[in-house]
């Protein structure tokens, strides 16, 4: 452990040094299977052949710009990445580097979208419980989970939460004469991989069109294929406002986008955000390349093939240590009896890497190249696990 980093994580007893695949190794050369993707950030797994080599190319051309002017990649990047999402009705996009970062944008295009249309008063964006929609100051307005609200105020204000699933309460709380915006993950992930409900979804968006409230997706975690679809709204069959994505989205080189569809597409106006590093071509290179695996019917069936594998194989074992197993494509929440934290240490230590979410929820975000024998390993070593840890 080292005594420069702040003390802002707690980390496991592990030090990488490479990784293959879906496969990391550790200082000594011990083999680890990935079922975590860096917080679903490694899509491609490690050491991607199409993925290094674009960047390593692009690293030996033009590592960086500036947003005054324009490179050959990133406008590539932006086209491939707004038609990948036209599906929910995405028009244009502006790049970023993070999550919170993309979410901050999305704000500001719903405040802006309300304040030129109805004037003040009308800033208010909703969201709800147990979301995670990042780590700045406004960002952890969004968030609606209490812990993380703790030692930071006092935070932006114009943020309330609702919970997922009350139409009744949601109807009442996207009040038109205050609310500029609805922000909601599709799935949340943080707090456990909960999915909403397919009514709850078609109702927000009903709501938020018959009242002109922007309805914004973070995609952060649950876009970019995870779930099966490309964008996890788009299954729900809805068309957005705004969809934010980060995380996968140029497969481990920092990148973020705020996208947005027809009535939100033109609410920026030139000086109103910017960003330096946003859109710049290394991140735009290895982009390309995430948006030309993931962006193909047949990955996208691949990856919600193998997400049903993982979750009829737990949720076949019967395990008395696990009480559900749910999930989307390679996104899976598995709710045990204990606390999640000692089991994921145990899994480290046999060499499987998982993510705990929430207090009793084991997370799995496989990399979407992990292939059918490394799932059969991984699971096997989860079982052994759980079967211990009983
Ligand atoms: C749904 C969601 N939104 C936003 C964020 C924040 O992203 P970042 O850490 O890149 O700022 C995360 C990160 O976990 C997330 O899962």
């Amino acid at each position: 452990m080292s005594d420069y980093f702040m003390n802002a994580y707690h980390r496991l007893p592990v030090t990488f040094t490479e990784g293959r695949g879906a496969r990391l190794y550790d200082t000594n050369g011990k083999s680890y299977l990935d079922f975590a993707s860096g917080i679903a950030v490694n899509c491609l797994g490690h050491n991607h052949p199409a993925l290094v080599r674009a960047i390593s190319e692009q690293a030996a051309k033009l590592i960086h710009t500036c947003n005054y002017y324009q490179s050959d990649v990133s406008l590539v990047f932006a086209e491939k990445l707004v038609k990948a999402c036209s599906g929910a009705g995405m028009k244009k996009v502006f790049l970023c580097n993070s999550g919170a970062e993309a979410n901050e944008g999305a704000c500001k295009i719903a405040r802006k979208y309300s304040l030129k249309k109805y004037g003040e008063g009308r800033h208010r964006i909703l969201t709800l419980n147990g979301s995670f929609h990042g780590r700045t100051i406004t960002t952890l307005s969004a968030t609606g989970q209490e812990k993380f609200h703790r030692d930071f105020g006092p935070f932006t204000e114009g943020f309330s939460h609702v919970p997922g699933g009350d139409i009744a309460v949601l109807d009442r709380a996207l009040d038109k004469k205050t609310t500029a915006g609805l922000l909601i993950e599709a799935v949340q992930g943080e707090s456990g991989i909960v999915p909403q409900s397919e009514e709850f979804i078609a109702a927000a968006a009903a709501l938020c069109a018959e009242r002109d409230i922007l309805l914004m997706f973070d995609e952060i975690q649950c876009g970019l294929g995870r779930t099966g679809s490309f964008l996890a709204c788009e299954a729900y069959g809805v068309q957005a406002d705004v969809v934010t994505l980060a995380k996968g989205i140029a497969g481990g080189i920092p990148a973020g986008a705020v996208l947005a569809g027809d009535r939100a597409a033109a609410v920026f106006e030139t000086g109103d955000h910017g960003s330096t590093f946003g859109g710049g071509p290394l991140a735009a290179a290895a982009g390309i390349v995430v948006l030309d695996t993931v962006n193909d019917p047949a990955f996208l069936a691949e990856i919600a093939r193998k997400g049903k594998t993982i979750t009829a194989a737990a949720g076949g074992w019967n395990h008395p240590m696990i009480r559900e197993v749910r999930g989307r494509g390679l996104m899976i929440g598995i709710d045990i009896e204990k606390n999640a934290w000692p089991v994921v240490e145990a899994c480290l230590a046999a060499g499987l890497l998982v993510l705990g979410a929430g207090q009793k929820t084991l997370r799995l975000l496989p990399p979407f190249v992990i292939n059918d024998r490394e799932i059969e390993q991984g699971l096997a070593i989860l079982k052994a696990v759980l079967d211990s840890a009983a």
